[in-house]
């Protein structure tokens, strides 16, 4: 089951400014597309590289050191060189409250 850890308000998520959280000793990406919300492990499954400093393109996160494409809703590697997934996590609002489920 999913324990919902309270990562921040609203506010703190802006448009194609990934930002980087440590919850519960987990590093995640936070992502602000469209004003929606995605979560992704904040590693890259191809080498030493933190998506929270990648690019946003469309609906996809690219890596910032060999540009790999992961999709921000199912952390699957949509180009290469990654090709495992990278781990998506579920986010819920309660108000401006921003949860993540890990
Ligand atoms: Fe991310 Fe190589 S480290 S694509």
């Amino acid at each position: 089951t999913l324990r919902w850890h309270l990562i921040g308000s609203l506010d703190d998520f802006v448009e194609d400014q990934p930002v980087s959280r440590v919850v519960e000793g987990t590093d995640v990406a936070i992502f602000r597309v469209n004003g929606e919300l995605f979560a992704l492990a904040d590693h890259c499954t191809h080498g030493d590289a933190r998506l929270s400093e990648g690019w946003v393109e469309g609906n996809c996160v690219e890596c910032p050191l060999h540009q790999a494409r992961f999709n921000l809703l199912t952390g699957e590697a949509e180009t290469g060189p990654a090709w495992e997934p990278v781990r998506a996590y579920k986010l819920r609002t309660d108000g401006s409250q921003v949860y993540i489920g890990l």
